[in-house]
């Protein structure tokens, strides 16, 4: 794939996990979203959704040798502790997105420090499931600009 969606810990959950913060929308339903819109553009996306730390950190790795162009990630509560997962994109050097479906700022004074955001492309915060979809444009726009 050019392009890599990965989603952190509890997202599996979405859509039944505190619907109020998070909203209805199940990951599969993120999944395909994404994936439509990245086959409307002609561009091979892949998404990736684990619990645990060492597995996205193998995914990461995996994507450079795979000649993954740019990543979207919502690391979910990794984001806050997580300097192994910022390394590997450090390591990898792959280009990514931030993104979180709620608003990380009007909420617990934890989540508002990101280990990922002063390494980002970019960061989307609060703006639900669609925040996804804002960040696959920016790649599919950043992956026009550069033929490979
Ligand atoms: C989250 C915000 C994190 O603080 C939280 O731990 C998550 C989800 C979001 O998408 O809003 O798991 O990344």
């Amino acid at each position: 794939p050019r392009i890599l969606v990965l989603h952190g810990p509890n997202l599996n959950l979405l859509g039944t996990r505190e619907p109020a913060v998070y909203g209805h929308q199940t990951l599969a339903d993120v999944n395909a979203a994404l994936v439509a819109r990245a086959q409307q553009a002609g561009v091979e996306i892949a998404t990736f959704q684990s619990n645990h730390e060492g597995q996205l950190i193998d995914r990461i790795h995996a994507a450079r040798e795979q000649r993954v162009e740019f990543v979207v990630i919502n690391p979910g509560a990794f984001t806050h502790t997580s300097v192994a997962l910022r390394d590997a994109f450090a390591g990898t050097a792959i280009p990514f997105v931030e993104v979180h479906l709620s608003n990380v700022h009007r909420r617990e004074p934890f989540r508002h420090h990101s280990f990922f955001s002063d390494i980002a492309e970019g960061v989307i915060v609060g703006l639900g499931s669609k925040g996804y979809l804002y960040a696959l444009e920016f790649a599919l726009d950043r992956i026009a600009a550069t033929p490979r």
